[in-house]
């Protein structure tokens, strides 16, 4: 059994099998008579909706249940017990959840039980493997051409740019991240971010392939400098809220706006994982440009989506 708790779940191969699978124009209905538990401890608009149509799409139902229904956060029931109940009706779960270990704890009780039934992060305070595997099939869609792609990060060091990085490690993008020096990732974070390069031989399955560069800037205007793609989210993910005033201090000189913009490589797209806070890390007329590709994201999300489910359905029949 597969689960997809983080990008460090997947090898390089795994990732080009889920993108291929994204782009399938025809789909199995692997899911025919079968239900999927979408649990969501935050808000979601993206996340929720796409998951739901991709499992319909593979013939599915998908039962979407809030946190505060089941009670996880309030001390209701266990995450053990949570799982161990919906493994009962449901082929695959998903969750978004405050805390990454609740994840965990679900994966390992799945594990002692011996049950075949994968679980998917749909957003933790920690990572966000769904959104960054979206992100590369945008990008690739994108860069048809072989050369080597570069991304700019501006913003947060969070859940979204932790993904991102990996993905773009593992797929041979370089990312350069720009953060107040403050909110960089810490030497532990770096260390697990690059941990994807080494344990996938910092190759693809060719043995061609070099792992893409992570490099931290302080200067946004540096990080962006010949790059393909500027990329943003919010400054206060959901969870810190009471941080809002402190972070939009701290990150003003951050905002994507068209000077920025075009100090990247001339035809440099901008991408946002959304929700946007506009006027705050994306200026209004970023969004709006041309250059702009968020909704293409947004609608990603779905193919995607269905590619992983693909792939762990798979996965997990055949082990
Ligand atoms: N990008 C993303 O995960 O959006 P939602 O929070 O709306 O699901
Ligand atoms: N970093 C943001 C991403 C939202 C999709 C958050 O966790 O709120």
């Amino acid at each position: 059994m597969r689960c997809l708790l983080d990008i460090s779940d997947l090898t390089v191969e795994d990732l080009d099998t889920i993108l291929g699978l994204s782009e399938r124009s025809a789909w199995p209905p692997v899911l025919d008579g079968k239900g999927v538990a979408l649990l969501f401890e935050k808000p979601s608009a993206r996340t929720r909706n796409s998951a739901e149509m991709a499992v319909v799409q593979l013939g599915g139902h998908p039962v979407t249940i809030k946190g505060d229904e089941v009670g996880l956060a309030s001390g209701r029931e266990s995450p053990q017990d949570l799982i161990r109940t919906l493994a009962c009706y449901h082929a695959l779960v998903g969750a978004r959840v405050f805390s990454h270990r609740v994840l965990v704890e679900m994966r390992d009780e799945l594990v002692r039980a011996s049950l075949e039934v994968p679980v998917v992060n749909l957003l933790s305070d920690y990572s966000h493997p769904c959104q960054a595997i979206c992100d590369l099939l945008t990008i690739r869609q994108l860069s048809p051409h072989n050369e080597r792609v570069r991304l700019a990060y501006v913003g947060d060091c969070n859940n979204v740019s932790r993904s991102l990085a990996q993905v773009c490690i593992m797929s041979g993008i370089d990312i350069n991240i720009a953060t107040p020096p403050e909110y960089w990732f810490s030497e532990s974070d770096l260390e697990e971010i690059l941990s994807v390069r080494a344990d996938n031989g910092g190759m693809d399955k060719t043995g061609t392939q070099e792992p893409g560069q992570l490099n931290l800037y302080d200067d946004p205007f540096k990080a962006v400098e010949g790059c393909d793609f500027v990329y943003t989210d919010v400054w206060a993910s959901m969870g810190q809220e009471d941080e809002a005033n402190s972070r939009r201090e701290a990150f003003e000189d951050y905002q994507v706006t068209s000077q920025l913009m075009n100090a990247a490589s001339p035809g440099a797209r901008f991408m946002h994982c959304l929700p946007a806070h506009r006027g705050l890390e994306v200026a209004n007329e970023v969004m709006d440009a041309e250059c702009s590709v968020v909704f293409t994201q947004a609608e990603n999300r779905m193919h995607a989506m269905r590619g992983i489910l693909l792939f762990l359905l798979d996965q997990s029949s055949t082990q």
